[in-house]
């Protein structure tokens, strides 16, 4: 395993800044920018399981009622001139840079695709500071604990078919564990775009030769709920860059023989 996180981890850190924090407006075609409702921020940090540690970047994804031609960070309004509202997709390394990106945004949910430190370990910093609940799936608690302890408790539980809404935008989730007992996706059936996590990268199944991961389960979770969605559904990703159901669900039988 050649990264951390998996398939597409960490291999294109050059977005980071010094900050440890960057942005994606969107230049490439499968950012998710041109939907005109999400948004990119990267930051950077460490991964640690197992003992061991690693450097890389993560994606935020920002969703939500932002107005298509307003920067990140500009406090993006709906079309209305309502205050815009946002879900926020992981909470890695920088509360602070998030909290930035957000600007005056109303925050509805800061959703954890999976208990791993490095999308959570900005999260209850973060939600103090946009009064907003933080929401894992509830396997993924012995991870979160590992961060937090039991001092902290994310404040709702995820759970397969629940939807999530701000601004418009409704998100799905689906459970689609393997990574992690409790890893999650998140799916716009309407905008056609799935919020992947570390379920799956440009590349291939999200890494699962540490503790509480499962390559077969990995495989069943990908098999059964993300290639049955339309080839043409956007993936974006808990790292790295974005890809296509499409794109990703010809390699399946490659990933199986080769194992990770
Ligand atoms: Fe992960």
């Amino acid at each position: 395993m050649s990264s951390p996180a998996g398939a597409g981890s960490a291999s294109d850190s050059g977005a980071g800044t010094d900050s440890g924090a960057g942005t994606d407006s969107g230049a490439g075609t499968d950012s998710g920018a041109s939907l005109g409702y999400v948004r990119r921020l990267t930051t950077s940090g460490t991964f640690s399981l197992d003992g061991q540690d690693f450097e890389l970047e993560n994606n935020v994804w920002i969703v939500g009622s932002c107005g298509a031609d307003n920067d990140i960070g500009s406090g993006w309004t709906g079309a209305d001139g309502e205050r815009a509202e946002v879900i926020i997709v992981d909470a890695p390394h920088s509360a602070s840079a998030i909290v930035e990106a957000v600007g005056d945004m109303r925050v509805v949910a800061i959703v954890a695709t999976h208990g791993h430190n490095d999308h959570i370990n900005a999260a209850v910093e973060l939600r103090e500071a946009v009064a907003a609940p933080v929401f894992l799936h509830p396997a993924d608690l012995p991870l979160w604990r590992e961060v937090y302890g039991t001092s902290a408790q994310p404040d709702g539980e995820l759970e397969d078919g629940m939807v999530l809404s701000a601004g418009g935008i409704s998100l799905t989730v689906l459970h689609t564990p393997g990574h992690t007992p409790g890893g999650c996706c998140l799916y716009d059936a309407q905008g056609g775009v799935l919020f992947s996590g570390d379920t799956l990268f440009k590349g291939g199944p999200g890494a699962t030769g540490r503790s509480w991961s499962d390559f077969p389960t990995i495989i069943e979770s990908i098999r059964r709920r993300l290639l049955v969605l339309p080839a043409e559904t956007r993936v974006l990703t808990g790292h790295g860059e974005s890809t296509r159901i499409g794109d990703e669900a010809e390699n399946l039988d490659e990933w199986i023989e080769r194992g990770h």
